[in-house]
């Protein structure tokens, strides 16, 4: 069977549990050629590491669990204005600490996501453009990894030697370790266990670059770790973060409400934006300016 089939079986099964994914196969479809060229290689890699079609199910049943997580906190975050929970010690408790959760379908769905949600493939190409100005040399650190597909990317492009994977949950370490090998039989990437809310342990103007994805969000004090790249990357580091604004999930807390105060708050940490994606939720890009409006986020920053 060819790979193209198995991105069709995916959306055929997906449209099965979710309508909205008949709106979503249309849009990615409408992406090209690059798209497949994007996906086939991941879910190729899912169908050998998870040893054939049933774990490909699972995956997209965890995907189906995400998803489902992601409409019923957004609807109750348009009204109330807030996320569901507020403090770091509440998600740790229901999402990192939870088996539940963490290990039965937030890594996989995350990994999915990337195939299967039209802006989580979109920030994936960002990754790879800038994955591909990097030199072969270059010091960095993905942080954190979560199912790896970031550090799968940056590896892919160029062989990035002292790439280092970072995460406070030793099974999103694992799993990244997992499908970043199965993915490019070349990576050698490192694995540090650390909690980011913490001094990193990098010295000063040690690293080129830092991939901080999907993380912001989930910190009480999100500049305190902004300050910490600061510390660690060199004077001409890079710093490709990618967050939401007003977009809900279990494990958000720390709310950017427009992609300008993103800005006011990358400007406020020393950075400065070299490149910028903001893509909205619902795919009605012309809204992404109006106040409120879910959205993706995507910046590569350098220091100011
Ligand atoms: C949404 S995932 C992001 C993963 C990945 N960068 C991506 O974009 O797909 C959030 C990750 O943050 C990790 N995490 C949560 N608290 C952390 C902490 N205090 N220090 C380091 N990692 C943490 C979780 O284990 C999870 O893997």
């Amino acid at each position: 069977m060819t790979h193209v089939s198995l991105i069709t079986e995916g959306f055929e099964y997906l449209k099965t549990r979710l309508p909205l994914y008949y709106k979503t196969e249309s849009r990615l479809r409408g992406l090209g050629g690059e798209y497949f060229e994007f996906a086939e290689p991941i879910l190729k890699t899912i169908l050998r590491e998870r040893k054939g079609k049933a774990g490909y199910y699972r995956a997209l049943d965890a995907l189906v669990r995400l998803s489902l997580d992601y409409l019923e906190l957004q609807a109750e975050t348009k009204k109330t204005r807030r996320y569901r929970y507020s403090s770091y010690a509440e998600v740790q408790q229901k999402v990192y600490d939870n088996p539940e959760v963490m290990g039965e379908y937030y890594l996989d769905g995350l990994l999915l996501s990337q195939v299967f949600w039209v802006n989580h493939y979109m920030i994936c190409r960002f990754i790879l453009a800038f994955a591909s100005t990097l030199d072969p040399g270059m010091r960095g650190i993905d942080m954190p990894c979560g199912c790896g597909i970031h550090s799968a990317l940056l590896l892919s492009k160029v062989s990035v030697r002292n790439h280092v994977f970072c995460d406070f949950s030793s099974r999103a370490i694992a799993d990244s370790i997992r499908f970043v090998n199965a993915y490019s039989s070349t990576a050698r990437a490192q694995a540090i266990q650390l909690d980011a809310r913490e001094r990193l342990p990098f010295n000063d103007s040690m690293l080129d670059y830092a991939c901080c994805g999907e993380f912001l969000e989930h910190l009480e004090d999100p500049k305190g770790l902004m300050r910490e790249f600061r510390r660690v990357l060199k004077r001409d580091g890079r710093l490709l973060i990618t967050t939401v604004a007003f977009t809900a999930m279990l494990d958000h807390i720390y709310m950017f409400q427009s992609a300008e105060q993103v800005r006011q708050f990358i400007a406020d940490c020393g950075f400065k934006i070299e490149q910028e994606l903001v893509l909205a939720v619902s795919g009605r890009n012309e809204e992404i300016h109006l106040a409120e409006k879910p959205l993706n986020c995507a910046y590569l920053l350098s220091l100011q």
